[in-house]
């Protein structure tokens, strides 16, 4: 059985589909990111997958439990980190933590256990008393994380998980969410934006645009594509003759040649250009990084969209909430 499985899934509002039919299966204990722009329908997946969107057509199952035709007990099996402020900053981390075992049922030792396991899984056990007033930006996402983890959910949803973070804090941030994925044998989906984020965190990555998955596969899958030798010479007419067999491209006063062999290309190059007497100012070889292939794929960049959507999502996640009590 997989953690997740989706059968042309699909979400339509109105005139516009945010979710083309999609067919994805994540396997148990993996980490799957949804990699995609602003409007990508990231966020609209995995609503549908954590019920809180009912799809316009298709299946999902979570935990083998049909979202459609068994809401409550995939609720019970997942966690949910959403964008929203839906912790109380006059309680406590602990107090907070209570609260949220309180509405699962959880009875106190049970609680009470969990609690300390899960601050001490994202390092906040020496804040526990302190209210949330206190708290840094950062704190409160690992609280949030913490939160979702309570009640031993086998799969986690993070929508974002770093937005608005700054670096160092999203290290850390990273570095929690890899040790509770092996820790504690958590799925984990998560979507994000930034492509370090999705290349350092996940097994799996979908890349996301308009709606439909572009490509999906491993990262270290996604990065190999051909590399690019990027060589400059004083002599860069003479040069780009010399290596016409190569498929030369001119740009920006150089010369780019797209290879599968990046050594055996550059012996040539050089093997070449002492034979013609040309000296040669630069030579380098550039790896695609997954912006490479984000633009390969979609033809566009993934910071050229405009503001996000995600203030819709606070009111989808208190309606959440409020369902849950
Ligand atoms: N409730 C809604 N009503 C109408 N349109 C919606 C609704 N929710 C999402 N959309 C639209 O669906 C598309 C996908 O939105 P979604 O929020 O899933 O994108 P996203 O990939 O999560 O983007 P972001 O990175 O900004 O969070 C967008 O065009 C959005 O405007
Ligand atoms: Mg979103």
């Amino acid at each position: 059985m997989h953690a997740i499985e989706t059968h042309q899934l699909t979400k339509a509002f109105g005139a516009l589909t945010a979710v083309h039919p999609l067919d994805i299966h994540v396997k148990k204990g993996e980490v799957f990111g949804l990699l995609g722009p602003n409007g990508a329908g990231k966020t609209t997946t995995i609503s549908m997958l954590v019920t809180l969107l009912s799809p316009s057509g298709g299946t999902a199952k979570v935990n083998g439990f049909d979202v459609q035709t068994q809401p409550d007990l995939v609720r019970q099996s997942i966690g949910i980190v959403f964008q929203d402020e839906s912790i109380d900053d006059e309680l406590t981390a602990w107090e907070n933590l209570d609260m949220h075992g309180r509405l699962y049922g959880m009875p106190w030792e049970l609680r009470k256990k969990r609690i300390e396991e899960v601050l001490k899984l994202v390092g906040l056990q020496p804040r526990q008393d302190d209210v949330l007033k206190t708290y840094s930006g950062g704190m409160i996402r690992r609280l949030e994380i913490a939160r979702g983890l309570m009640h031993h959910p086998n799969v986690l949803f993070l929508d974002e998980p770093t937005l608005g973070l700054d670096p160092q804090t999203r290290r850390h941030i990273w570095t929690y969410i890899r040790k509770l994925n092996r820790d504690e044998g958590v799925t984990v989906i998560l979507t994000t934006h930034y492509m370090e984020e999705a290349d350092f965190l996940c097994d799996r990555i979908a890349i996301m645009d308009q709606g439909k998955i572009v490509a999906l596969d491993t990262p270290k899958k996604l990065k190999e594509r051909d590399a690019t030798l990027h060589v400059a010479s004083g002599k860069i007419d003479e040069l780009y003759q010399a290596l016409s067999a190569m498929n030369p491209v001119r740009q920006n006063g150089k010369i780019l040649i797209e290879t599968s062999q990046p050594q055996r290309s550059l012996k040539r190059v050089l093997s070449i250009a002492e034979k013609r007497k040309l000296a040669l100012t630069e030579i380098d070889v550039k790896k695609p990084t997954l912006e490479d292939i984000f633009v390969e794929l979609t033809g566009h960049s993934i910071r050229d969209e405009k503001a996000g959507t995600s203030d819709r999502f606070k009111a989808y996640n208190r309606a959440m909430t409020g369902r849950r009590k």
